[in-house]
């Protein structure tokens, strides 16, 4: 990697920095030494509590038993909207930009505390009562925002799904943790489309005998089907609802959130995250990664309906009392200049967004970024997957003028915030990785054999220790989680990312090492969208791998197997197009359906993946050992009949 161009700190940003790359390294190597002392100063510096904690941390990677601040009580919505209203009652906590660009608005710290009370005043009328799981299936309005620390206010346990998502994959998970209360609108807008939003709840809804209460904020006024007794309104509840809500004390391990992610086997796991370490986590990562400095504009793209969304739209920029814009769009619609327009019409200083958004604007040409402005930004960031170094140039040549650093900050939904990233003020960077680890944090480069590679090395990335905004589990299933993350290489958390380690000390992420793909930032395990092609009754077998995509990152290679004696057709292939749409959302509908005879399989009948992978990503001189094959000739057929797209 020696041709890497370094980009140095600016010293401009460093001046005027939290972090410099004195501090950088001292308070990084005190996180290791003195882990304790470390995050009891943060917890104080960051969060507001209502009684101090008795223990730091105490966790045990082999029962993946993780807490922090045990015995310490606080509540989310208190450090996020009161403890700001003295100060800063009326600065603008959210900016939200409609998907019509016609549209915006903005809510002050006491508008959505107000707003937030009654709503949590709302949910209690309805029987909402401490640790009941409340489903937010929302577009990117307000009333998103407003839903979640509402919850939080009461202590119940909310679980976003992203409004992308079919009826199907709604259902699994208002089943998986029982939620007896959902939040919806009638319906959504993206790029100037109407998404269905509560016409796919009813769906769901028909398949969820416990959920008893649908409450559905009006936002697009279109006609909707209606159960009395069953749906309320949003708006009509609000008006009856009182601005006075209590709010109630939590444990700092008290659950406060369940996000579903995929992995590599069977049904998204809802990921468990509680209140205290999270929500440090959140805010001390979304100050020091993006340098958020008072009166600050920051948006950060991503949905809520994903991790990003609620660590970085909601919970660490409230909690640090910052003013955080909510997106409901594209970013091409209506045209591929909209980012940049929202920018220069808000002034936004700190811009975060995905790889895939990156390479898709930057395929549309130079001309819609260089007629705006954009000369309020100060900092860049990049989440969800690798960026290639062509787009991280581009972002930072075109996008940025050449004269704002680029955070490209590595995380998971499992770890609640980001582990890898650099500091605008402290960290020299290099076009493509993610470079060093932020405070706490202990990565590590496994070998296969699971021992601990040194200097410069490729492997699986680990990390050794636990930190706040960890995972605590996955709901309903804690045995999962053991097995996933912490029995493939015991004593450390497993990422399911690999990654090299440069000569200075920078980490490269490669990718998943296991079967989940990563489309447009999207995480998706390939068994899903493989139990949704089965489901067809003229498919007998399907394998689905990533591919490389040039705008997608991935895109969803489809291998599918059709009953003896079926003959493929167009109209087969449009069927199983829109049997994964509906089980689980058009994000994860396949870009290429081939038809295949039969699977390569090894003797035993596991399929072979990783040469259905090569075949798919066009490396057929590098097959690998094929020598465990049950029918060699399967390959060929494969390769014969080969589809090419990018
Ligand atoms: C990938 C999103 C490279 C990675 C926050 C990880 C990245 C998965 C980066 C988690 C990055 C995320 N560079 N790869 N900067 N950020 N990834 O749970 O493979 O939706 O395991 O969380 O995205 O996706 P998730």
């Amino acid at each position: 990697m020696s041709d890497v161009h370094v980009y140095p700190v600016k010293p401009e940003i460093a001046a005027h920095a939290h972090i410099n790359r004195e501090t950088y390294q001292a308070l990084y190597q005190r996180s290791l030494a003195e882990p304790e002392a470390f995050w009891a100063e943060q917890a104080e510096r960051f969060l507001n509590w209502d009684r101090r904690w008795d223990r730091v941390s105490d966790y045990d990677f082999e029962t993946a038993n993780i807490r922090w601040f045990e015995g310490g009580r606080l509540n989310v919505s208190v450090n996020c909207l009161d403890r700001h209203l003295e100060t800063r009652g009326d600065q603008v906590a959210i900016i939200w930009e409609g998907d019509d660009p016609a549209q915006d608005k903005k809510l002050t710290y006491r508008e959505l505390y107000d707003q937030v009370c009654r709503f949590a005043n709302v949910l209690k009328a309805q029987g909402v009562e401490k640790g009941d799981r409340v489903c937010i299936y929302l577009p990117m309005i307000m009333e998103a925002a407003v839903a979640m620390l509402a919850c939080t206010r009461i202590g119940a346990v909310h679980s976003v799904v992203f409004g992308g998502f079919s009826a199907e994959a709604l259902k699994d998970r208002i089943l998986d943790c029982g939620c007896k209360y959902l939040v919806c609108a009638d319906e959504g807008y993206r790029g100037g489309k109407v998404v269905p939003i509560k016409a796919n709840v009813d769906k769901a809804a028909e398949h969820c005998p416990l959920l008893e209460k649908i409450i559905v904020v009006q936002n697009s006024g279109g006609k909707i089907a209606w159960q009395e007794g069953r749906d309320l309104w949003y708006h009509e509840a609000m008006a009856a609802a009182s601005a006075d809500c209590p709010p109630v004390p939590m444990d700092a391990e008290d659950p406060l959130f369940i996000l579903y992610t995929s992995g590599s086997t069977g049904k998204p796991k809802g990921m468990l995250h509680t209140t205290g370490g999270y929500l440090l986590y959140a805010a001390i990562t979304h100050k020091y990664v993006f340098d958020y400095q008072d009166g600050d504009i920051y948006w950060c793209t991503a949905d809520i309906g994903w991790v990003t969304g609620h660590s970085y739209v909601i919970y660490g920029p409230l909690c640090n009392g910052a003013t955080t814009l909510m997106f409901e769009g594209i970013p091409t619609y209506p045209g591929p200049d909209r980012f940049w327009r929202v920018v220069d019409k808000h002034k936004v200083n700190i811009f975060y967004t995905a790889p895939t958004a990156i390479r898709a604007l930057m395929a549309q040409g130079d001309h819609y970024v260089t007629e705006t402005s954009r000369q309020s930004l100060r900092i860049l960031g990049s989440v969800g997957e690798p960026i290639n170094p062509e787009a991280w140039e581009w972002y930072y040549h075109v996008v940025g003028d050449g004269s704002r650093p680029i955070m490209d900050t590595w995380w998971q939904t499992e770890t609640g915030g980001i582990l890898i990233t650099p500091l605008p003020g402290a960290i020299d960077l290099k076009p493509g990785s993610a470079t060093l680890p932020f405070f706490g944090i202990k990565p590590e480069i496994l070998d296969a054999n699971n021992q601990i590679l040194e200097g410069e090395c490729e492997g699986v990335l680990v990390i050794a220790r636990s930190w706040p905004g960890q995972s605590r589990g996955i709901y309903g299933d804690h045995q999962l989680f053991i097995d996933t993350y912490f029995s493939k290489a015991p004593g450390f958390y497993y990422s399911g990312d690999g990654a090299k380690r440069d000569a200075d000390g920078y980490y490269w992420i490669t990718g998943r090492i296991d079967d989940v793909i990563n489309v447009s930032g999207h995480r998706m395990g390939t068994a899903e969208i493989e139990s949704a092609l089965v489901l067809h009754e003229l498919v007998a077998e399907a394998a689905v791998v990533g591919y490389p995509h040039h705008i997608k990152g991935q895109g969803i290679y489809a291998y599918v197997t059709l009953n003896a004696g079926v003959e493929p057709s167009e109209q087969l292939r449009k069927e199983l197009d829109d049997l994964v749409r509906k089980e689980i959302g058009p994000i994860a509908h396949p870009d290429i359906i081939q038809w295949a005879p039969s699977l390569p399989k090894t003797r035993s009948g596991k399929i072979m993946r990783r040469i259905l992978r090569k075949v798919a990503a066009g490396e057929l001189d590098n097959l690998g050992d094929t020598s465990t094959l049950a029918d060699p000739s399967v390959v060929q057929n494969i390769i014969d009949h080969r589809i090419v797209k990018t």
